[in-house]
């Protein structure tokens, strides 16, 4: 299905897009890749080095100046909440032990209070459902999506660049990446003008085409800007691929009347809903740390050698 570019400036003069401050969070699903490790514990609580893949995700958001983090979890969920509360008791006893770096690490990765809302996605309808759970929350303002299990590894925080993108052209945007072509009936593909610039208007869209079917290699990362108007197109639509309420086939509906961009992400993701996408990101993260990195390579190599 294709997508019929509409210009952001078309008829009266454009309003400067309005600033995005929310940022929602499906992470309702159930993480039967990872059990038993995920059969009294979230998957978005297994660490990436020693931060929950969430930490990870919201720490993006952050960086980007999202300010309300909205959370669409599910039963079994409710230690996600705790994360990102406070914690008396701890933050007591590492004061009492004068644990300052550790006690200040702790309280800066804490959202503010009234930042965060929680909603529950009472059954496992897709992604589209999931969505349109944190309509009441988001309200009629365009807002940031972003999928727990894709980490985004790389110099600025993909969010950042997203929404530099929205505040020069407005409407609704996508993070794409290249994948090689025997793996985009995995992913969401989308068609652009330009594949090679850093933001391009996107021509077409398809979620998980058929293998020799794809408009292009550029698969959807899960990382969205989109407008509020996308809710009311979830309520409305037909169940998709996989009998599931698809976000890609309310966003082509959306892209009949409204732009969408595709701002290309040049870091390198890590899958962690993937056994292997997740090992993976250990090793890089952990590689970031200078306080870890050479006695893991060490270790690591000694493995190799076996
Ligand atoms: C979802 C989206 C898909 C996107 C993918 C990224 O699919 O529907 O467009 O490419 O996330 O991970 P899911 O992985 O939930 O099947």
């Amino acid at each position: 299905m294709t997508v019929t570019p509409v210009s952001p400036h078309a008829g009266a003069k454009a309003a400067a897009p309005r600033r995005i401050r929310k940022a929602v969070f499906p992470v309702a699903g159930l993480g039967t890749r990872f059990l038993p490790a995920t059969k009294a514990m979230p998957k978005e609580m297994l660490t990436v080095v020693d931060r929950p893949v969430i930490q990870h995700v919201v720490d993006e958001a952050r960086a980007a100046g999202i300010e309300h983090f909205v959370f669409v979890t599910g039963r079994n969920k409710s230690v996600i909440e705790d994360h990102f509360d406070s914690q008396f008791e701890l933050e007591h006893t590492l004061e009492a032990r004068g644990k300052v770096k550790e006690l200040k690490a702790l309280l800066d990765d804490l959202p503010g209070p009234g930042q965060t809302s929680f909603t529950r996605q009472q059954a496992p309808l897709g992604l589209g459902h999931a969505v349109w759970c944190a309509r009441e929350i988001v309200g009629d303002e365009p807002f940031a999506l972003l999928l727990p299990d894709m980490l985004h590894h790389g110099t600025t925080p993909c969010l950042a660049d997203m929404i530099a993108a929205y505040e020069a052209h407005g409407g609704n945007h996508i993070a794409v990446a290249p994948v090689p072509e025997d793996q985009t009936h995995h992913y969401g593909i989308v068609g652009v003008e330009d594949a090679t610039a850093k933001v391009s208007k996107i021509t077409s869209m398809v979620e998980k085409p058929p293998k020799g079917t794809a408009p292009s290699n550029l698969h959807i990362t899960g990382r969205y800007i989109l407008e509020p108007a996308i809710f009311a197109l979830i309520a409305n639509q037909e169940r998709g691929t996989g009998g599931e309420i698809q976000l890609t086939d309310a966003m082509l509906t959306l892209a009949k009347t409204r732009p969408f961009y595709a701002t290309r992400f040049d870091g390198t993701i890590y899958d962690c809903g993937s056994k292997t996408g997740f090992l993976a990101a250990n090793v890089a993260y952990a590689m970031d740390r200078p306080d870890i990195a050479p006695i893991l390579r060490q270790d690591i190599e000694a493995i190799f050698k076996r």
